[in-house]
């Protein structure tokens, strides 16, 4: 198959960037979005150009290295799928495809394809640590777990960073992804000691991060490869509440 890409080509944080047209030929079906990429990098390298950036690693969706808007998708237009998972047989010959890097102020671009994403890594940074006992290992089954509260867990921590829910927010918000760290340890029994002063720290990260408001848009669950729910944002927004009225009771007892 023969698709026309139009990528976005920007060389460095400061440059201007703009649309690139490229021929992609005699692609195989079968290859996988990032394949195709790799079969146009060799084309341009091999004509002395400079390759396309994209950043990626697993290739098999669970790292969130991969990520890029394509035709005003993020990670295209097969739901539940990253762009490494995404393959060729979904378009069309003769398809016009328009590749773009997450655009939001708190992910600037850092070449081409790729951004900044480490506001993430800050906001998982706020988040500290899980208290636990020293000593000898615990016993796997010392602090049951409910099973509904396990599953709703494991749900969260499906998140894989990848920042698409960002970058189809109007607003920029991280709230899909925040919700879904403070919800993965908030869930669980082992989590409660640091609950709500996790969850004030990593949302008032968030908020200095430049990351926009969730205003119930819902365009971050839709696209996000993981199925992360909106109930993460509902129950971060709870947290959040309760580590307010906790600290004002707080002031209240000292005085
Ligand atoms: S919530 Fe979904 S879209 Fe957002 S970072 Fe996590 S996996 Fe990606
Ligand atoms: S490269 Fe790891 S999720 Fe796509």
């Amino acid at each position: 198959m023969n698709l026309t890409l139009h990528v976005w080509r920007q060389k460095n944080a400061s440059d201007k960037g703009k649309m690139v047209r490229y021929d992609a030929k005699d692609i195989n079906p079968e290859m996988s979005f990032l394949e195709m990429l790799d079969v146009v990098n060799e084309g341009l390298i091999t004509r002395g150009e400079d390759p396309i950036a994209f950043e990626h690693d697993c290739r098999e969706g669970i790292c969130g290295s991969c990520g890029f808007v394509i035709s005003g998708v993020a990670h295209g237009p097969q739901p539940g799928t990253t762009v490494c998972q995404l393959h060729m047989r979904h378009f069309n010959d003769g398809d016009v495809l328009y590749l773009e890097p997450w655009r939001a102020k708190a992910f600037p671009v850092i070449k081409d394809l790729v951004v900044d994403r480490s506001a993430f890594d800050r906001i998982i940074a706020a988040g500290g640590y899980v208290s636990v006992s020293t000593g000898s290992a615990p016993d796997g089954n010392a602090i049951l777990v409910p099973k509904i509260a396990a599953d709703q867990s494991m749900d969260a921590a499906a998140c894989i960073g990848c920042g698409a829910c960002v970058a189809s927010c109007p607003n920029a918000s991280a709230s899909l992804f925040t919700g879904a760290k403070i919800s993965h340890l908030g869930l669980l029994p082992q989590g409660q000691p640091e609950r709500l002063s996790r969850a004030e720290a990593m949302v008032s990260q968030m908020n200095e991060e430049l990351f926009g408001g969730c205003t119930n848009i819902g365009e971050c669950e839709a696209v996000c490869p993981k199925g992360i729910r909106l109930e993460v944002i509902a129950r971060m927004n709870r947290d959040f509440i309760k580590a307010s009225f906790t600290a004002r009771e707080e002031v209240v007892d000292l005085s």
